[in-house]
């Protein structure tokens, strides 16, 4: 039996979908090749944790909202892992990660020879001292806002938001002080990461009216997981 002749549509339909399919085969084998080309096996199970956390749905989920050329930041990018994920991605972006962990920064770059990606370049620095004379596509962070001082987030976020071009997008995903359970989850992983050091959730309201008070149109997503981590996406624009 003869299969009837697929309308135009049904094949633009069905390219779309094979398209979609490689590009999801092509960011699985992106994050195992940046998981397995880690320097250190402490940060290679590191690594493997953190793409469970923020894994592959979620990172296209913010991915969406940068240019596929141009110029992006992320800042407190740790190990590089997401900016190596975005470089990949999208081999016309020039991508800077800022963190203020030498140490982290040193691995991101060794990572990033190793994987043979030029276009995402590393800077130890801390986000508050940070100044960059560029302007960027599209800015962010992911789970830095709440290891920033309390006191200096809202002068932080001004100065980032003034590097922000035109049309450009600042993505912030962080983690809220609300339900109890889940943040209590939450701070427990992060105590186990960083000690003592000052800890702040923001509740949902007080960061997105801050972001709406420095001009921003804010859209606030909460991201739901298998494992109790209160996940927020603010994804922020200037009319
Ligand atoms: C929870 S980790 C998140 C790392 C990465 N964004 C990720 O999602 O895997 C927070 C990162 O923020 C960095 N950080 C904390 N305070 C900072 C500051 N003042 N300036 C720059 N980086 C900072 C830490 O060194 C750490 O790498």
């Amino acid at each position: 039996m003869s299969t009837p002749p697929a309308s135009d549509l049904d094949r633009r339909v069905a390219e779309l979908l094979q398209a979609a399919r490689r590009r999801r085969e092509q960011g699985r084998e992106t994050i195992a090749a940046i998981v397995r080309h880690q320097p250190d096996a402490i940060v290679r199970a590191y690594s493997r944790v953190r793409f469970m956390i923020l894994r592959q749905s979620f990172l296209d989920a913010i991915g969406q909202y940068f240019p596929e050329r141009g110029e992006i930041l992320d800042l407190g990018c740790g190990f590089g892992l997401f900016s190596l994920y975005y470089a990949t991605m999208g081999p016309e972006r020039r991508i800077t990660g800022v963190d203020l962990d030498a140490r982290r920064i040193e691995m991101a770059r060794r990572c990033a020879a190793a994987l043979g990606v030029t276009n995402a370049t590393y800077i130890a620095e801390d986000v508050l001292r940070w100044r960059d004379e560029r302007t960027f596509d599209a800015i962010y962070m992911l789970d830095l806002v709440h290891h920033l001082p309390v006191a200096d987030v809202a002068g932080t976020l001004e100065r980032i938001a003034s590097r922000l071009a035109p049309g450009g997008t600042l993505i912030i995903k962080d983690v809220a002080d609300k339900p109890t359970y889940k943040m209590l989850f939450t701070l427990a992983l992060d105590r186990l990461m960083v000690g003592f050091e000052p800890i702040r959730y923001w509740p949902v309201l007080e960061l997105s009216s801050l972001l709406r008070a420095l001009g921003f149109d804010v859209r606030v997503h909460p991201i739901r997981d298998v494992l109790p981590y209160p996940h927020v996406l603010y994804v922020c624009r200037r009319g």
